[in-house]
């Protein structure tokens, strides 16, 4: 646990984002993470931006007892966009584009310990060092559903929050598919964890997601998941990225559609290797992480104004 520990004692911020296709086992490698970190005593925050809600779901009912009811009432990350720009002095529009002008030694900063009012409000507390920000499902949320705003944007809080949290580690689940990737929802992490299931589907989809986040220019590694049968795709892929590959869990009948906090037993001596060959990676810096923001930011306004020079055409 060398390079964690180092990690720690710098005081610095770890944000963790993990994707891959649908089943592949990232709700249960972040569960996993989770409670390595745990056991470090590192406060941490775990988002879950998956609509299926999994995470938030295991952690609720784990820590809180917590049912379907009292999961719809949890506070919403979509919902903060008016607290995040009052809590960065903004109030307009025109603000909104002065914000992701700002430089990084500028911008107000988040902080998961002591947990500055913004991030309080939108958390839930699970214990002392744990708490949950979740996004929540997108059904029939009515301002999105009549909005005629693309319903991701409701994602920029949250992807600024990722980029400017500091003194804590975030674990974010994003779902699965490419999707959050094309939506720039790790933007701002440190770094993806790709689950791959060893199967050609998997590995197929986890290089749309690579190269996804490697044009956004965030680093990738991957864990492979559920490892079975041999395939020539799942090998010739390992063969390829053996130095980003950061683990390799077996398919274990033992675990398969438990519950993972009540089976960390028998994932806790992978879930910290994970961890430590994670840290052995180069990570993002935080300027690193708070450019790519902008970055992403100044494409979308350089597209909006495309759209409003190019008529509207069908393609033939
Ligand atoms: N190594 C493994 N061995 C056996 N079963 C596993 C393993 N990893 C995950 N599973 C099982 O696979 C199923 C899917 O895992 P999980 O829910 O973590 O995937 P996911 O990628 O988060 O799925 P979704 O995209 O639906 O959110 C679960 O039943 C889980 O218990
Ligand atoms: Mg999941």
């Amino acid at each position: 646990m060398a390079d964690l520990e180092d990690h720690i004692r710098h005081k610095r911020e770890l944000v963790i984002a993990l994707m891959g296709k649908g089943g592949t086992g990232k709700t249960f490698i972040s569960l996993g993470l989770i409670q390595s970190l745990k056991r470090l005593g590192l406060k941490m925050i775990v988002a879950d931006a998956d609509s299926n809600r999994s995470l938030s779901r295991y952690l609720s009912y784990h820590y809180l007892g917590y049912g379907e009811k009292e999961l719809q009432e949890l506070p919403l990350i979509t919902g903060s966009e008016k607290d995040f720009y009052e809590f960065h002095g903004l109030s307009s529009e025109q603000t909104y584009r002065k914000f992701y002008n700002t430089p990084f030694h500028e911008v107000k900063k988040f902080s998961i310990t002591p947990t500055d009012s913004f991030t309080k409000k939108y958390v839930k507390t699970l214990s002392d060092e744990l708490a949950l920000m979740s996004v929540g499902t997108s059904a029939l949320r009515m301002e999105e559903l009549y909005s005629n705003r693309c319903s991701h944007a409701t994602l920029n809080p949250l992807k600024a929050w990722l980029a400017l949290c500091t003194n804590g580690a975030v674990v974010l689940d994003c779902g699965g598919g490419e999707d959050s990737g094309r939506f720039g929802l790790p933007i701002g992490t440190h770094v993806v964890v790709v689950v791959v299931e060893a199967t050609p589907d998997s590995v197929a989809i986890s290089e749309d997601i690579r190269a996804i986040d490697e044009e956004l220019g965030i680093p990738v590694v991957y864990v492979l998941n559920k490892c079975l049968n041999h395939f020539p795709e799942v090998e010739a892929f390992e063969s390829k990225y053996s130095d980003r590959i950061v683990g390799k869990i077996p398919f274990m009948p033992s675990i398969y559609g438990k519950n993972p906090l009540d089976v960390f037993d028998q994932v806790e001596r992978i879930s910290t290797q994970i961890l430590e060959r994670i840290l052995s990676q180069k990570l993002s810096s935080p300027e690193e992480r708070w450019e790519r923001v902008l970055r992403w930011q100044d494409r979308l306004q350089e597209q909006r104004e495309l759209m409003k020079t190019q008529p509207f055409s069908f393609v033939s």
